[in-house]
């Protein structure tokens, strides 16, 4: 198993990249790769931790070095959000890096998963499907955008509220990656009885979360570390999948039926290729009925941003 890492020298890369060479299956190679000239050395350092995980570091313009032979690629390339900025104030330049960098993915490693960190992940997603069908390999089961962080921070939340380890949480997030398409579904975890406010404030919290990150870290970015774990987790489950593990399932941005949108969240259970099966998103309260067809008018618009990025 290869996993390559664009965007590996960046807050999110090195976290991600420490998470996987200390916890990758062993003989797996890992492959980072970053404009920045650091990333070779990043490597360096990475490799001095004794796991049987093969690490490189690349450099420089050209990312195939990096991306030859990749299962899964990762892809965290780009800016992130400074306080006072939506995550859609990053497209002008996060849009350009990811057409990019899924241009070398289609000709150097076209059967690859690909999973999409950078921002903004309604439209980056969008835009990387759209080169993949351009190149003529696109395989929607095989392309994700994380929305992991998501998850992990509803069960930390939702953890606190009732008292209990955050590990024995999981709560479905639907929708997408920014502000009201972010939709937890608090009505699907068991013994969670929240009332109607509580609802309310709590889905905005996550909702609102990452603006918390970028707020608390006033102007040196955003969520990073967090990022890396989720990012992490998603990689792991996907490779787990891969290898023959059944009934794994993550809830991911993916396309699938075109029901609510083109791109939506879901929960998915992973297979040897991607995406095995598109699972329902169960059955929803009327609060979160009303968020649902509250958000798609904003999903679908972001959707189309990234369509028309690549083909207009
Ligand atoms: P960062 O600035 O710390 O790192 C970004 C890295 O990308 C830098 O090392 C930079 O050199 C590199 N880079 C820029 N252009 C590149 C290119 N063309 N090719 C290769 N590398 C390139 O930022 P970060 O905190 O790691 O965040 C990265 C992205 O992830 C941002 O867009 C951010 O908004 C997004 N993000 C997404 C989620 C999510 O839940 N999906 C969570 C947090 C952050
Ligand atoms: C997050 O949710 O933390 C990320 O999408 C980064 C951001 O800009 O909020």
């Amino acid at each position: 198993m290869k996993v390559a890492v664009l965007g590996a020298a960046g807050g999110i890369g090195q976290a991600l990249a420490l998470l996987l060479k200390t916890q990758l299956p062993a003989g797996s190679d890992l492959a980072l790769y970053d404009i920045a000239p650091v990333t070779p050395g990043v490597a360096v350092d990475l490799s001095h931790i004794p796991t049987a995980v093969n690490i490189k570091g690349f450099s420089g313009e050209d990312a195939k070095p990096a991306l030859e032979g990749a299962d899964i690629v990762l892809i965290s390339a780009g800016v992130a959000r400074k306080p006072g900025m939506d995550r859609s104030d990053l497209f002008n330049i996060n849009a350009g890096i990811v057409k990019n960098l899924i241009e070398q993915v289609a000709t150097t490693c076209p059967k690859a998963c690909i999973g999409i960190i950078t921002n903004p992940v309604n439209t980056t997603v969008a835009i990387a499907a759209e080169v993949l069908k351009k190149a003529g390999v696109y395989d929607k089961n095989k392309l994700f955008g994380i929305t992991t962080l998501d998850i992990i921070r509803s069960n930390t939340f939702v953890a606190e509220l009732l008292n209990v380890a955050p590990t024995s949480i999981e709560v479905p997030v639907i929708g997408g990656h920014s502000g009201v398409t972010i939709l937890p579904l608090l009505s699907q975890v068991p013994g969670a009885n929240f009332s109607a406010e509580t609802i309310e404030k709590l889905t905005s919290r996550i909702q609102n979360a990452g603006t918390e990150v970028v707020e608390a870290k006033a102007g040196g970015g955003s969520a990073t570390l967090s990022m890396g774990q989720a990012a992490a987790r998603f990689c792991l489950s996907l490779i787990s999948a891969m290898q023959g593990n059944q009934n794994v399932i993550e809830c991911t941005y993916v396309e699938g039926e075109g029901e609510f949108a083109r791109f939506f969240a879901q929960p998915v259970k992973l297979g040897k290729n991607g995406v095995e099966a598109r699972l329902p998103i169960g059955d929803l309260s009327p609060f979160e009925e009303k968020a649902l067809h509250g958000m798609l008018d904003v999903l679908k618009a972001d959707i189309t941003l990234g369509e028309n990025f690549i083909n207009n």
